[in-house]
């Protein structure tokens, strides 16, 4: 028995040694264009019952075997004016609830405007500390980077967590725009319940203005607020070359117009740029992807969340990396965007506190605390960022910088 495994092992090093220099095989297949199947080849039969791509439809919300969801209501409001401040109630009679909002401003170059940045919420007591600084903040919308409920972490998803973060979140969410971005606990997906589609609570729960912005999904879309234009990815949605997403996003970059929205910012749920080993570089399929679009469109910021700590990087790109060249390191790079990982709200899964050592030298600052950052434009040039840290009750900058514009004064080395 010994003997006959020294004389595999040996064969195996000379296979290995004579493949060393490798091989160019000049084996080619045939170059005759066939036509496409036809119509009613066996491979295209849809197969009995009901689980064809094609079939499915609307239902009502239910979830699992228990939850039935109360009913959903969604009104869409046209012809609003910019920059104006609307009443509307909720109920009638007696169990009327009155709320309002704000329009954001007509978008122009200028136009002063400050976002609130929130990622990975849920509804723990941090949750509450991130809502309540974030609110003491006095921004005028939420870029809220994906993981809402987190529902899916009690027993059977227990939708009935999705309907109690909805009221936890009332108090902001009611009164001022929160553009969603879709993170993995969205998702829902458990077909040991029966719950086979994707984002079933979710877009039940929370509609988009996609179709606005030419998508065709509620997953990834746009909108331009005063002067900037974000745009909203999706890290569980295909975006490999030819999907829906991938065409789409090639489209939007054409779209954006920096002399009337300057700042480019965009949201997607998992990191490209983390040096936590919390995910560790689950966003990296998505990075090669889309990575070279923003760096060429000079994308000011990249938010993430995903990973429960707190991660600034310095504008890096890693767009001169193929496969062959060995360009493996991050570069200091002017037109890259910030990336900027706000995955610390504060929810029931705790922190990530398991940093890579040494820090990567695109780190520029990383901390494992809950918290919330705000970012707000001054005008085509300059933006003032702060994070702001959960501190025992207060929150306390914990770190800040000015971004100036990649399109209109790419100056700034952060
Ligand atoms: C949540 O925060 C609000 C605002 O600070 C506070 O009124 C409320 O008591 C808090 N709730 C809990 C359960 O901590
Ligand atoms: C910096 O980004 C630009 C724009 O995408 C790209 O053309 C250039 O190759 C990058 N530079 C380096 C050193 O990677
Ligand atoms: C833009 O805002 C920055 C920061 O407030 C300020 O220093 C700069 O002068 C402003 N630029 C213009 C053209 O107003
Ligand atoms: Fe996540």
């Amino acid at each position: 028995m010994a003997a006959v495994a020294v004389v595999t092992l040996l064969l195996l090093l000379a296979v290995a040694s004579v493949a060393r220099g490798g091989v160019t095989s000049t084996y080619r297949r045939r170059l005759q264009a066939l036509p496409d199947m036809p119509l009613d080849a066996d491979v295209f039969r849809p197969p009995a019952g009901f689980n064809a791509p094609e079939q499915g439809g609307f239902r009502r919300y239910s979830y699992g075997r228990k939850y039935r969801s109360g009913f959903i209501y969604h009104a869409t409001l046209t012809g609003l004016e910019h920059a104006t401040k609307y009443h509307y109630a909720v109920g009638s009679g007696t169990t009327a609830r009155a709320f309002s909002f704000t329009t954001p401003p007509k978008p122009g170059p200028d136009v002063p405007y400050k976002f609130g940045l929130i990622g990975d919420l849920g509804q723990t007591f941090h949750s509450n500390d991130t809502l309540t600084h974030y609110e003491a903040s006095g921004a005028d919308a939420v870029l809220f980077i994906g993981d809402l409920s987190y529902a899916d972490n009690h027993p059977d998803h227990d939708n009935n967590r999705w309907d109690t973060w909805a009221r936890f979140v009332e108090r902001s969410v009611a009164y001022q725009p929160w553009i969603w971005t879709t993170g993995n606990h969205e998702l829902d997906f458990a077909p040991e319940l029966g719950e086979t589609m994707p984002f079933k609570p979710f877009t039940n729960r929370y509609p988009t203005p996609f179709k606005a912005s030419g998508s065709t999904r509620p997953l990834w879309y746009s909108v331009r607020m005063a002067s900037a234009h974000v745009i909203v990815l999706a890290s569980y949605a295909a975006y490999g070359k030819y999907t829906p997403q991938w065409t789409w996003l090639q489209g939007e970059l054409k779209r954006v117009d920096r002399k009337v929205t300057p700042w480019l910012l965009v949201c997607v749920h998992s990191p490209w740029y983390n040096s936590n080993g919390y995910h560790y570089m689950e966003g990296e399929s998505m990075r090669v992807e889309f990575e070279r679009w923003l760096v060429d469109a000079k994308a000011d910021v990249v938010l993430a969340g995903h990973v429960h700590s707190y991660e600034r990087t310095h504008r890096v790109s890693n767009v001169a990396y193929d496969i062959a060249n060995g360009m493996a390191t991050p570069v200091f790079n002017r037109s890259a965007p910030v990336y900027i990982n706000i995955g610390d709200g504060g929810n029931i899964e705790g922190l990530a506190d398991n940093f890579r050592w040494p820090q990567p030298e695109y780190s520029a600052f990383r901390e494992a605390s809950f918290g919330h950052a705000t970012l707000q434009i001054m005008n085509r040039t300059h933006a003032y960022y702060e994070w702001h840290r959960n501190s025992d009750g207060v929150k306390v900058v914990a770190d800040h910088a000015w971004f100036t514009n990649r399109y209109w004064m790419p100056t700034d080395t952060n």
